[in-house]
């Protein structure tokens, strides 16, 4: 007999306190950030979540063809142990390299859409960004022509963007994903924010929860 519904709470199994499924049901959006700072630990877990090396070449978060079209930039504002600025991650040597100096969470928390104050108040903020061309010419003999590589970019930064709310979660810190942002004003701030040739796709800004 064929069921059309077949109700599935029943038949999984309870999460376990301490897995996957229980940082899942702990994921929320924080955008009540207080005053501690991160610490550089902290920092480097979010950023080796993000985009960090696991086996070989191989990453955090899956990418198709393992190409790889991401770049994470911190923009470190409130971190013990690491000078206000923005830094841009190298995944392959797991190494923050400083490339403007400052505290830049301002100005950019200023390019949303709307107004998210709270945004300036996280103590890092993580930039996704993509080299949308790049995959668009690697993927260009795939349907639709021309098109294909750049959908794989925001899938990815959406896997990216899971990885570091998940790792926040158990590391007990907040975590929120803005992704609307006026795109022309991000670019427009320091060139060293988002890389040149890049294309911004997410903004996480990570911190205490108050
Ligand atoms: C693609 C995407 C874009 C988002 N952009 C924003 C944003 O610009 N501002 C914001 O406050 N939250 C943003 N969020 C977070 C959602 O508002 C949030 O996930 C949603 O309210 C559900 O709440 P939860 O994450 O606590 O489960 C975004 C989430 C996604 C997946």
């Amino acid at each position: 007999m064929t069921q059309r519904e077949v109700p599935l709470q029943p038949v999984r199994s309870t999460p376990s306190t301490g897995g996957l499924a229980s940082l899942l049901m702990r994921r929320r959006s924080t955008r009540d950030f207080g005053h501690r700072p991160l610490s550089i630990e902290q920092v480097a877990l979010m950023a080796w979540a993000a985009q960090g090396r696991t086996t070989g070449e191989r990453r955090s978060c899956p990418s198709a063809h393992a190409l790889y079209p991401l770049t994470l930039t911190v923009i470190a504002g409130n971190v013990d142990g690491l000078a206000a600025g923005a830094y841009r991650y190298d995944a392959e040597r797991d190494v923050l390299t400083l490339v403007a100096e400052g505290d830049h969470r301002d100005p950019v928390a200023g390019t949303t859409l709307v107004d998210h104050a709270w945004l300036r108040e996280a103590a890092a903020l993580l930039l996704l960004s993509g080299d949308v061309e790049a995959a668009a010419r690697h993927f260009a003999d795939q349907p639709p022509l021309g098109r294909r590589g750049e959908r794989y970019v925001w899938l990815e930064a959406g896997h990216a963007s899971q990885n570091v709310y998940l790792q926040a979660t158990e590391a007990g810190l907040g975590a929120v994903l803005v992704a609307g942002f006026d795109d022309d004003r991000l670019l427009g701030l320091s060139p060293a924010v988002v890389p040149s040739g890049q294309h911004p796709l997410g903004l996480l800004g990570v911190g205490h929860p108050a």
